[in-house]
């Protein structure tokens, strides 16, 4: 077995162990995106683009989680261009992205561990999202971009 194969294996072991499988990734979603559709700030940003295609979007979604916490490779998208073309996203708004996620975990959380692993992945993404879409190196720099 190559070494990329026992990490995967050991890091998939280290993710049952927290109790986080298939079934508690989906309903992780689900539970996060109901938050999210009836949240007042965030819930019309996320219905402008998605408009009729919510199911599509949590399929994604699950395989997007399922590939970060199960090493499944099943999500190949690259999120950044997706929310770069989100003009009217604010800093405040992933804050508040953030604070439904934490909440939806207490809810649904099989253990600390579970919910201390995807609260770390979540914050680590949102700010190099954040990075991406807020902060622009060339202006500090004075170089025009
Ligand atoms: C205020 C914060 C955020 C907003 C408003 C937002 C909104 C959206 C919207 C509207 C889409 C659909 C884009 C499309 O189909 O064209 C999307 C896709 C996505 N979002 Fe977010 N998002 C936010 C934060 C995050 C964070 C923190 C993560 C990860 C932890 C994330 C992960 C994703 C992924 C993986 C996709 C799918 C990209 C693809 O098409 O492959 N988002 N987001």
């Amino acid at each position: 077995m190559s070494f990329a194969q026992v990490h995967r294996e050991n890091y998939r072991r280290q993710a049952k162990s927290y109790g986080i499988d298939a079934e508690f990734v989906s309903q992780m979603v689900d539970g996060f995106y109901t938050k999210v559709r009836n949240d007042e700030e965030l819930g019309p940003i996320f219905d402008a683009v998605i408009q009729d295609q919510w199911e599509p979007h949590l399929v994604k979604m699950k395989q997007f989680w399922r590939a970060i916490a199960l090493k499944t490779g099943e999500y190949e998208g690259r999120p950044m261009p997706a929310h770069l073309k989100l003009k009217n996203v604010t800093k405040t708004h992933f804050a508040r992205w953030l604070q439904l996620f934490d909440e939806n975990l207490d809810e649904v959380a099989p253990t600390p561990e579970a919910k201390a692993f995807f609260q770390d992945r979540a914050r680590n993404i949102a700010r190099s999202l954040m990075m991406g879409m807020f902060y622009d190196p060339n202006e500090e720099l004075g170089i025009s971009s």
